[in-house]
């Protein structure tokens, strides 16, 4: 059952230079957090010693039972430059499993911009662009919960950053993304983790402009021009922490349309099954409409908690 992923004092030294100084963070299930910090404060290292790669030299990294990473690495993730496009995803199947789904590879790589004469086509001869993507679309097919995306937005076409934002908002699992691209990041995280110098790491609700105005709030404009303003002003108040970040607001503004549009089909399909001529179907059909509505079941459970558990956040 448990996804979570908690890291408890974490503390790394390479070549003698501290790198991490005692970092503790809770990543909850479905949350999704930004990862930002000057070139080599340490993100990547940070990564790897979640993903195993790197053991500390002291502290822990605990992962739940449940969790299964999949991981972004640009520089190391390798295609098979010989292989065609569609073997580099499919690895000999022409069936692909998206989000508990199975694509035929020529329909998914479709949706990441790969007309179907292509797919045919050596990697050798895909141009970086291209390469980007169908390593992009290769992460999507990777059993997992968490996504792991170590700067996935460098050397993205404008076309494949729009396509990455639509995934990722859509993905229901777990996302750990280092960018700087405060834009694409601002729209879509729950949580900033910031590399803030020194071997310290801190962790702010909401995207990068909400950290900057956690961080040095402006001035009250009144107070600016004011001639009977203090010459030493006290210092403003600190803002209430926003309980709420962004995705996290838009995604409680859409939780009760999206469970009414569930508890219609719902009604339906148990309106369906509860009339003679159901059982009278096909076996198929009468197989899928009670999958239907059980994944229904599952699917509502879990709008509801959600919904539960923003507007607790919320308070
Ligand atoms: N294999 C390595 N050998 C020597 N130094 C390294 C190695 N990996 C990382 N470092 C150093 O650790 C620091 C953090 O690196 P890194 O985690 O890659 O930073 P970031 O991803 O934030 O740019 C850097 O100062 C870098 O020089
Ligand atoms: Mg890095």
């Amino acid at each position: 059952m448990n996804s979570e992923l908690v890291i408890k004092d974490l503390r790394v030294s390479i070549e003698d230079k501290e790198i991490l100084k005692g970092v503790n963070l809770t990543v909850k299930p479905g949350s999704i957090h930004a990862i930002m910090g000057p070139n080599g404060s340490g993100k990547s290292t940070l990564l790897r010693l979640i993903l195993g790669e790197l053991r500390p030299d002291s502290g822990e990294v605990i992962a739940g039972s449940r969790l299964q990473i999949a991981y972004f690495d640009q520089q190391r993730e390798l295609l098979d430059p010989d292989k065609t496009v569609r073997e580099n995803i499919g690895e000999g199947s022409d069936f692909v499993e998206v989000r508990g789904r199975s694509r035929h590879v020529v329909g998914y790589l479709k949706d990441f911009l790969f007309p179907p004469e292509r797919i045919d086509s050596p990697v050798r001869i895909l141009s970086g662009g291209e390469r980007n993507r169908l390593l992009l679309a290769r992460l999507f097919t990777r059993p997992a919960n968490m996504l792991v995306l170590d700067e996935p937005t460098n050397d993205l076409d404008v076309d494949t950053l729009e396509l990455l934002e639509d995934l990722l908002a859509d993905y229901d699992g777990t996302l750990l993304i280092v960018s700087h691209d405060r834009s694409f990041l601002d729209n879509l995280v729950t949580s900033t983790i910031i590399f803030e110098g020194d071997g310290r790491v801190g962790e702010y609700v909401g995207g990068y402009d909400d950290w900057l105005r956690q961080r040095r709030p402006p001035p009250e404009p009144g107070l600016r021009k004011a001639a009977t303003a203090p010459a030493v002003r006290p210092p403003p108040p600190e803002p209430a922490r926003r309980k709420l970040g962004y995705a996290e607001r838009r995604e409680l503004e859409s939780l009760p349309r999206r469970i009414e549009t569930l508890e219609t089909e719902q009604r339906r399909l148990e309106e369906d099954a509860g009339r003679a001529e159901f059982y009278q179907q096909e076996k198929p059909a009468i197989t899928a409409a009670l999958t239907r509505l059980e994944a229904l079941n599952e699917e509502l459970q879990q709008a509801y908690r959600r919904w539960e558990e923003l507007e607790l956040k919320e308070g």
